[in-house]
């Protein structure tokens, strides 16, 4: 196999694949601590999906209002649904604060308050006094914060002379006999060679697989190839039955209108003009956490009170707001509102859906971004060589649910700590184990593979069958009946995946094998989320089971963690949830029943 593809060989210290907000913050903090650093990318680093990013990036600076980094760990943990691992939050909280500040130092263009100070919006479930304020803890460059702190970061990437390799596409992880990961293969999409790049820790940073569905927020680059990647290696994903629906996507285009609207002042409304969100979460109200309000919503069109002809969406409000407010803060989703709704936010409502937003699932990992997979006796064991951080990680920081502003966060705090780890554990230009000859070729097997595929299923087509699938079997509400049939109707789609057919056999900007790669990866993952939604019979978060409504500590307090296997079957076994804090600073918060 490697002598049908000659394979050009590269030695780094480090090799982050990934270069959106946590790749990149991970690839300029490698290799400002003096080590040799690749980043490996299928888009140009600005198009990455972080750069879609609009309503903020939380941090607890108190510049609007009182707050502290406890009260963020508190809702963070809360929002959760308490599934998310304590450790890992207060980490996160807390080392928000200084991340956020180097980020301004960095350059990157926050909006201002009238002080000069960077300036935080409200964002749902966000509060101080442990639930008793409303918090303004969302750091906002206008409602362009993601394209922002992406610009910074590659400017910082490129200052501290990271490598970057654009437009390579990567393949599989090279694990050793040990289970110790020593690189990943790539394929350069432009001249269609194959690189093998070594490397002491590679950093899969390669977000979400909000591409399973077929309505979602994410970029059409989002196909999760880390998680498809950490399968195949293998290696479990956990807590994949964990996907959110932001409340606002444009109805009928999917585009996200940021919840910074609703932190704003924009409120929802039925096809009554009700407010409906203050019979659902009296305190809270358009504020409460995302699970909630996509929940409320889908309540509302299911009774018979969505808007328009078919009652099938609702109404989010700004046209009461001063357009000078919507011109300086908001003015990114005015222009999507515009396109994608051909409404004019100062005058009328834009129609809205809940659309999957956010995967919490993805590559178990602690909070020094090492990737674990239990072991025996361990939970918690670290496998040697491999990192995960951002969308494709799954640290757990969100557990059930994923509070708003706390995706930014989560990049930059993580890819920072992927940096600081790195730092201590490798040496910098250590020597490369040698590896056998065929240490690739699994990897170079299923391109092959796919490139010569000449079957009858289109990819277009059994992507299409897996999206139907996932958004219709696998929703905001769930039962174990419809999950089931989804599971079934999975594993039909599954087994056609032999039978594709792609028609481009060239190597160079084949973007028919990319999409049938990029395809494999999406349903290794949509197999996992299904599969673990039928297999968890209680709801937390925005897994709503209503054959299951209560939450179930008990039983359930604990984190899924998912095998899929090349022939599709999967195995599922659990974690603990780390219920315990790194530091005596904050004590750990007991489950409670969540009140809105
Ligand atoms: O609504 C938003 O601006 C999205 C933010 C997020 O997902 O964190």
């Amino acid at each position: 196999m490697a002598t049908a593809y000659p394979i050009t060989d590269h030695y780094y210290d480090v090799v982050v694949v990934g270069a959106g907000g946590a790749g990149l913050r991970a690839t300029f903090g490698m290799a400002e601590k003096g080590l040799k650093t690749a980043c490996i990318t299928k888009v140009f680093p600005t198009r990455s999906h972080t750069v879609a990013a609009q309503g903020g990036i939380s941090a607890a600076l108190g510049n609007m209002g009182e707050d502290d980094w406890r009260y963020h760990m508190y809702d963070t943990v809360k929002g959760s649904d308490w599934l998310g691992d304590q450790d890992a939050i207060e980490y996160m909280c807390r080392e928000a604060i200084p991340a956020i500040i180097e980020l301004e130092h960095y350059g990157v263009p926050f909006s201002r308050t009238a002080e000069g100070k960077i300036y935080q919006r409200a964002f749902g479930g966000m509060t101080t006094r442990y639930g008793e304020g409303r918090a303004y803890r969302t750091c906002a460059a206008a409602d362009r914060t993601g394209h922002a702190i992406l610009h910074t970061l590659y400017q910082q990437s490129l200052k501290h002379q990271a490598e970057f390799f654009v437009e390579y596409f990567a393949l599989d992880l090279i694990m050793d006999d040990e289970g110790v990961c020593r690189g990943v293969l790539a394929w350069n999409l432009d001249d269609g060679t194959i690189h093998r790049f070594r490397a002491h820790q590679t950093v899969l940073a390669t977000g979400g697989y909000g591409r399973a569905y077929f309505s979602c927020t994410s970029a059409h680059t989002s196909t999760g190839d880390g998680g498809g990647m950490a399968l195949r290696a293998g290696l479990p994903l956990q807590d994949m039955e964990f996907v959110q629906f932001h409340p606002t996507g444009v109805y009928g285009a999917g585009c996200l209108i940021t919840e910074g609207v609703r932190g704003e002042g924009g409120y929802l409304t039925n096809a009554k003009g009700e407010r409906f969100m203050e019979r659902y979460a009296p305190s809270a109200k358009d504020l409460a956490s995302r699970d909630v309000v996509s929940r409320s919503m889908t309540i509302e069109i299911r009774e018979g009170r969505g808007v328009g002809e078919h009652a099938d969406h609702i109404h989010l409000h700004l046209e009461h707001l001063d357009p000078a407010i919507i011109h300086e803060r908001l003015p990114g989703i005015a222009e999507t509102a515009k396109i994608f709704a051909g409404v004019d936010v100062t005058k009328e409502p834009i129609p809205v859906l809940p659309t999957v937003h956010y995967n919490m699932g993805g590559i178990p990992t602690n909070y020094k971004a090492e990737v674990v997979a239990p072991h025996g006796d361990d939970p918690d064991r670290v496998v040697p060589g491999l990192m995960a951080i951002g969308e494709a990680a799954c640290v757990s920081v969100h557990g059930a649910n994923r509070l708003g502003s706390n995706s930014l966060l989560d990049l930059v705090v993580f890819g920072r700590a992927a940096a600081i780890r790195a730092a201590e554990i490798v040496t910098p230009g250590a020597p490369h184990k040698d590896l056998p000859a065929s240490s690739v070729d699994h990897a170079l097997e299923r391109l092959d593979r796919h490139r010569n595929a000449k079957g009858e299923v289109r990819v277009a087509h059994l992507r299409l069958e897996m999206q139907k699938v996932m958004q219709n079997n696998c929703a905001v509400f769930r039962t174990g009946e419809v999950l089931e049939e989804g599971v079934e109707l999975m594993r039909k789609a599954w087994e056609k995946r032999p039978f594709i057919g792609v028609s481009d056999r060239s190597l160079i900007w084949n973007s028919d094998l990319v999409e049938a790669l990029e395809l494999d990866n999406l349903m290794y993952q949509a197999v996992a989320t299904i599969t673990s939604a039928a297999n968890r019979q209680e709801s937390r978060g925005a897994h709503a089971r209503e054959d299951f409504p209560e939450r179930d500590d008990e039983t359930w307090m604990k984190h899924t963690v998912v095998w899929v296997k090349p022939d599709g079957d999967v195995a599922l076994d659990y974690r603990p949830v780390h219920m315990n804090t790194l530091t005596n600073e904050v004590q750990a918060f007991p489950p409670k029943a969540r009140v809105y």
